[in-house]
């Protein structure tokens, strides 16, 4: 049987990572804390993937995905049930991005330099087990990204070793080589990673780039 894929958010990269998972022969459920947007999330994943509540994508995901507002983050875990992440894999693609406007090209965030906002999650819902992905990669170059340098590198972080496998197992599914940084606190290093991707795009040099780690 197919493993559940549960998606908490039902902006860009939810729908973006929807698709994807539906692709590589996933059972997903996208969620949405607006029961308007439902029938335009069945539009987007081509009625391939299940709509429903944020409570609804924890319930049913084996792995969750959460792709919300930073700034939401939080309110998003709490109403979808801190409970129902318990002992699960969850997919953190979140950033701390503040609402306050970028600074010439350069985003600000809401969290202070020695924490993250993972962190702040994990330590909301202690029985998940966090793992951060897809945080430093424009939605567009998500899936299967084809770039002349070859498999771009995807930065994840985490405290269980066999969730980041799971997460591993993924990102090598959705074309991306895995460097794993260590424990929760590597979301430090990790979040402001979409700082640095975001720059060329607000300096007009486009948004079409990913991050690769060359190693000898
Ligand atoms: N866009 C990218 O290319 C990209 C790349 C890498 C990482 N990220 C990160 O991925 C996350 C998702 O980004 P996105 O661009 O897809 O969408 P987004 O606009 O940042 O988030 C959309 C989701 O956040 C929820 N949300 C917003 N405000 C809320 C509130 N006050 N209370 C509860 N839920 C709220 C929305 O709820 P509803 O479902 O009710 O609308 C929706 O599900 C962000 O943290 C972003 O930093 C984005």
């Amino acid at each position: 049987m197919a493993k559940k894929i549960g998606i908490i958010g039902s902006g860009v990269v939810g729908v973006t990572l929807a698709n994807g998972f539906v692709k590589h022969g996933y059972d997903v459920l996208i969620g949405t804390n607006t029961p308007a947007k439902r029938d335009d999330l069945k539009t987007k994943t081509h009625g391939r993937a299940h709509v429903g509540s944020f409570a609804d994508a924890a319930i049913f995901g084996d792995v969750v995905v959460l792709t919300t507002k930073g700034g939401a983050a939080d309110s998003a875990i709490r109403t979808a049930g801190i409970d129902y992440l318990a002992g699960k894999t969850v997919i953190d693609t979140t950033n701390p991005i503040a609402d306050a406007p970028p600074v010439n090209g350069v985003l600000q965030y809401f969290t202070p330099q020695n924490d993250s906002l993972m962190e702040q999650l994990q330590r909301l819902a202690p029985a998940a087990n966090f793992v951060k992905a897809f945080s430093c990669v424009g939605n567009a170059l998500m899936v299967n990204p084809m770039l002349p340098g070859g498999p771009p590198t995807m930065f994840i972080c985490g405290n269980s070793e066999p969730a980041k496998a799971e997460v591993s197992t993924i990102l090598n599914q959705f074309g991306f080589e895995v460097e794993d940084a260590g424990t929760v606190e590597a979301a430090r290093a990790i979040e402001p990673l979409c700082i640095l991707w975001c720059i060329p795009g607000f300096r007009g040099a486009g948004w079409t780039h990913a991050f690769k780690l060359l190693k000898t």
